[in-house]
């Protein structure tokens, strides 16, 4: 492939001598056939693009329908991030804490040595720059990834700003660089053939927190393989962030503004696959519309929060795109990430219709005549029917610009973040768990995001559908021990002059029948008005033991047909059920007992007290 051929180890694009090291070293133990230096161009793009359309890795789709988009279809094996095999190796076991898997870091080294020696044979390694956040921020952090997966740097580009941009912060300003080792670990024998979507069996997904360093190898899927994502601008960015007093959080950041223009800027965590995308990207009612109620997207899964000099929390999305599950994002729940991929987006495991376009579950009511399936197979309606075999894999992917999202805030670039007045915790929870209720204080929101469950999704391998508690959505993200991580969001609010008001929702309460009790996607805004209201100081609310709650009257209702009833169903607190619930707090609790902030044990007695 001719970008293989223009540039060899003998054209780096960066001068600076460690790094130039760094890469000498990499292409001593991975042995590749060329290294190539990734200047981020979109000539570059298009050729890499090819190059995987020719190995099929990737089918074109139909530049009518689907201008500049591309379908790539991944291993079976591959198609989700792997929690099992993600390893924090920080130089004690307590330093991870119990929620982790940890690994001695020297015992890894070996084990990592092993495996990366010669495992780019007879592949390209590139050499990626990128920046976590617009280039420039003060608020920004600076990667390099190697990597010998076409997929990853296509994606990457997507995904974060790279190229000769960031090189040149590299060469020029100094910053502090994370190394980020990958590869596919599938090396090929001279005159071997190789398959769409190499990958090996054996998967290591590896962070050294103290060295900030990042080493992934087997896997070529999502979070596995965009190291400045789950990898990065999470697990590594938290330990960055308990050091340096900021946090990096598993949050979307949305604006909300009112009729007069004010503003209102929300982070909501909530675990994978709950609709976070959806929520980044809310259309309100047609009567909110008509008022002039606006909901702007700075991001939808990452935000990276600071004080600011007057001790005001500020956030950036440290991505420049979305890596958004497909299916379930339809013209009716997500129109406005239906029109963001539209064009220019790469779609992973989902299925390919006749015209050579797309289609996932949900995508539309109707399914296509027939289709290929993820694992491209001949699927059709009848097909699902009998086998229950779903057209899309349900953790297809879509890799889409946020710029083309019509609804991106005007400030989601602004290199001084956007002013967060609120959190919203959240789950997907079939019981206990109101519509939507405040914490009383700082303290008590903490324990509230410290202590939230959800049930599993399709987004890491493994069992769906089990409550776990994912505390603030970060259990498989923080990149340390969990009790320190509460301690740190504890100790946050001293560096505050304003504290933001905290709030859990659930969207996923089911009836007796099973069946959701709440519309949900858009009707949300009639929640999130109530939110802006209290953050505000002016909506109403009626205390509750767990902590304030709207009545009926305090939320605006028009052009929704929900009834008190229904209502007052959807908020109850049943006294059985947080029973039961407070005990499975304690669990997690138990885990981390050594390090948990004494103030959460209070508000657990409190909590209890009031119950
Ligand atoms: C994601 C995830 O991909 O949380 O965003 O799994
Ligand atoms: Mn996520």
């Amino acid at each position: 492939m001719s970008v293989t051929a223009k540039r060899l180890v003998s054209e780096p694009l960066s001068t600076n001598p460690h790094l130039l090291q760094w890469i000498a070293k990499m292409t001593d133990l991975c042995k590749p056939a060329g290294v190539h230096w990734v200047d981020g161009s979109q000539d570059e793009y298009d050729a890499l693009c090819d190059e995987m359309v020719a190995m099929g890795t990737f089918t074109r789709l139909n530049a009518d329908l689907w201008p500049g988009c591309y379908l790539a279809r991944s291993d079976a094996s591959d198609v989700a991030r792997v929690e099992d095999r993600t390893f924090i190796c920080s130089l004690s076991k307590e330093a991870a804490g119990p929620t982790n898997n940890w690994v001695d870091p020297f015992d890894m080294r070996k084990t990592l040595k092993r495996v990366f020696d010669g495992c780019m044979q007879g592949r390209t390694m590139y050499v990626l720059a990128f920046s976590m956040g617009p280039i420039g921020s003060p608020m920004s952090q600076i990667g390099v990834q190697i990597t010998d997966s076409p997929y990853a740097v296509v994606n990457m580009r997507i995904m974060a700003r790279i190229g000769q941009a960031v090189f040149k912060l590299i060469d020029h300003d100094f910053k502090r660089v994370v190394p980020c080792v990958h590869s596919v670990g599938a090396p090929l024998a001279p005159g071997q053939h190789d398959v769409p979507w190499p990958c090996n069996k054996e998967k290591y997904i590896v962070h050294f927190p103290e060295g900030r360093e990042i080493w992934s190898y087997g896997s070529g899927y999502g979070g596995n393989a965009l190291l400045g994502k789950k990898c990065f601008a999470l697990r590594i960015a938290s330990v960055i962030a308990r050091d340096e007093q900021w946090m990096a959080e598993h949050m979307l950041i949305v604006g909300i503004e009112n009729p007069q223009g004010q503003k209102v800027y929300v982070a909501g965590a909530f675990p994978s696959a709950c609709g976070k995308t959806n929520f980044a990207m809310l259309i309100p009612p047609p009567h909110f519309q008509e008022q002039g109620w606006k909901v702007w997207t700075v991001g939808d899964d990452i935000a990276w929060i600071k004080p600011d000099k007057t001790g005001r929390l500020r956030a950036i999305n440290p991505e420049a795109g979305f890596f958004g599950v497909a299916p379930g994002t339809g013209h009716k729940s997500n129109p406005n990430a239906m029109k963001t991929l539209t064009r220019n987006t790469i779609f992973t495991n989902v299925a390919l219709t006749p015209d050579g376009g797309v289609w996932w579950e949900g995508m539309t009511d109707e399914p296509p005549a027939r289709a290929i399936d993820w694992q491209g197979r001949e699927w059709t309606p009848e097909i699902a029917k009998t086998s229950g075999v779903t057209a899309a894999h349900p953790n297809a992917r879509f890799t889409a610009p946020a710029s083309q999202c019509p609804t991106m805030d005007p400030d989601w670039e602004n290199p001084e973040g956007v002013l967060i007045s609120g959190f919203i915790f959240g789950g997907r929870r079939a019981t206990t768990m109101p519509l939507i209720y405040q914490a009383f204080n700082w303290s008590s929101g903490v324990y509230i995001g410290a202590t939230m469950g959800s049930e599993t999704t399709a987004a890491a391998a493994g069992a769906v559908g089990k409550v776990r508690r994912d505390p603030m959505a970060m259990l498989p993200f923080c990149g340390y021990n969990m009790g320190d991580y509460f301690r740190h969001w504890i100790n946050m609010q001293r560096s505050l002059s304003e504290t933001p008001r905290i709030f859990h929702v659930n969207w996923f309460r089911k009836n007796e029948q099973g069946k959701f009790v709440w519309p949900g996607f858009g009707e949300n805004m009639r929640v999130l008005k109530w939110v802006f209201d209290r953050i505000r100081g002016e909506g109403r609310a009626r205390e509750t033991p767990i902590g304030w709650m709207p009545r009926f009257t305090d939320i605006d209702w028009t052009g929704l047909d929900f009834s008190e009833e229904q209502f007052e169903k959807l908020q109850s607190f049943d006294r059985a059920a947080w029973r039961e619930e407070v005990i499975r707090q304690e669990e997690l609790f138990i885990d981390v007992h050594s390090t948990l902030p004494k103030e959460l044990v209070f508000e657990r007695e409190l909590l209890i007290c009031r119950m």
